[in-house]
């Protein structure tokens, strides 16, 4: 069976957007994957057909309604009841490679797209359900959150990503970010491919690049450091391997 994603959304219309193109929609296409994007609003009951009523204790905006979302979750799972059941939401876990990998090797997803102010918090206390954010910000709903965590999935699904790659050396799935990359022309602006790329020496190739992931992991993202314990036995650059600029 292929990998699954089913979306539940107020706006079903939003997909596969993004993931109908290049990589993922040519997988799409291909049958690697599946997506079937679900009208949460066809799981109210009243004749509004609401899906969201007033926050209690008062506040701002609407809240998504516990008994909706649930009937549109139970719904998914009675369907499939395998998938990892998740909710974008910026209240959710960092989304992280590791888990996308681990993501990616099950059979599929169903995530909830929350809206408004938030969804009534009783639905993660009756439901297996993890909430995932995809970064400390708040954008105006969990579909786009759901493009990008079903982007990072599919491209890792057997074939998709095509080449012999397999992604080994990209960023954090060595716990650090990728080295930097360089193309022809040699000399743009005056600017050079360092030379330790041009040496041919892929001995030195390997360390120059082990190196750099090192330093702009360090001057970057020292969380990620941090999350490392540091890096025991790096050596720094040597003289002539360091950058050009
Ligand atoms: N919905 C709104 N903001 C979000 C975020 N940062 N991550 C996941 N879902 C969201």
């Amino acid at each position: 069976m292929a990998w699954c994603a089913t979306v539940l959304t107020l706006y079903p219309e939003m997909f596969p957007g993004p993931l109908g193109h290049s990589l993922a929609g040519r997988a799409l296409a291909a049958g690697a994957w599946s997506l079937r994007a679900a009208q949460i609003r066809d799981h109210a009951t009243d004749r509004h057909r609401s899906v969201d009523d007033t926050p209690a204790g008062g506040g701002a905006g609407m809240v998504m309604r516990a008994d909706v979302l649930a009937a549109a979750v139970d719904n998914a799972l009675r369907r499939e009841p395998e998938l990892a059941l998740l909710a974008m939401t910026p209240r959710g876990e960092p989304l992280r490679q590791e888990f996308v990998r681990e993501l990616a090797g099950g059979p599929g997803v169903v995530v909830l797209c929350g809206r408004f102010e938030g969804m009534d918090e009783r639905l993660f206390e009756a439901r297996p359900i993890r909430p995932v954010s995809v970064g400390d910000y708040v954008l105006s709903g969990g579909e786009v959150a759901a493009l990008v965590l079903l982007d990072a999935c599919v491209r890792l699904l057997p074939g998709v990503m095509g080449a012999a790659h397999s992604g080994v050396d990209e960023s954090f799935e060595t716990g650090l970010l990728e080295y930097p990359q360089y193309t022809r022309p040699y000399d743009w602006e005056g600017r050079l491919i360092p030379e330790a790329l041009r040496s041919g020496d892929h001995a030195r190739i390997a360390a120059w690049r082990q190196a750099r992931a090192v330093e702009d992991t360090r001057l970057r993202r020292p969380d990620l450091m941090e999350r490392r314990g540091g890096v025991p036995g790096h050596r720094p650059l040597a003289r002539g391997d360091d950058r050009d600029d």
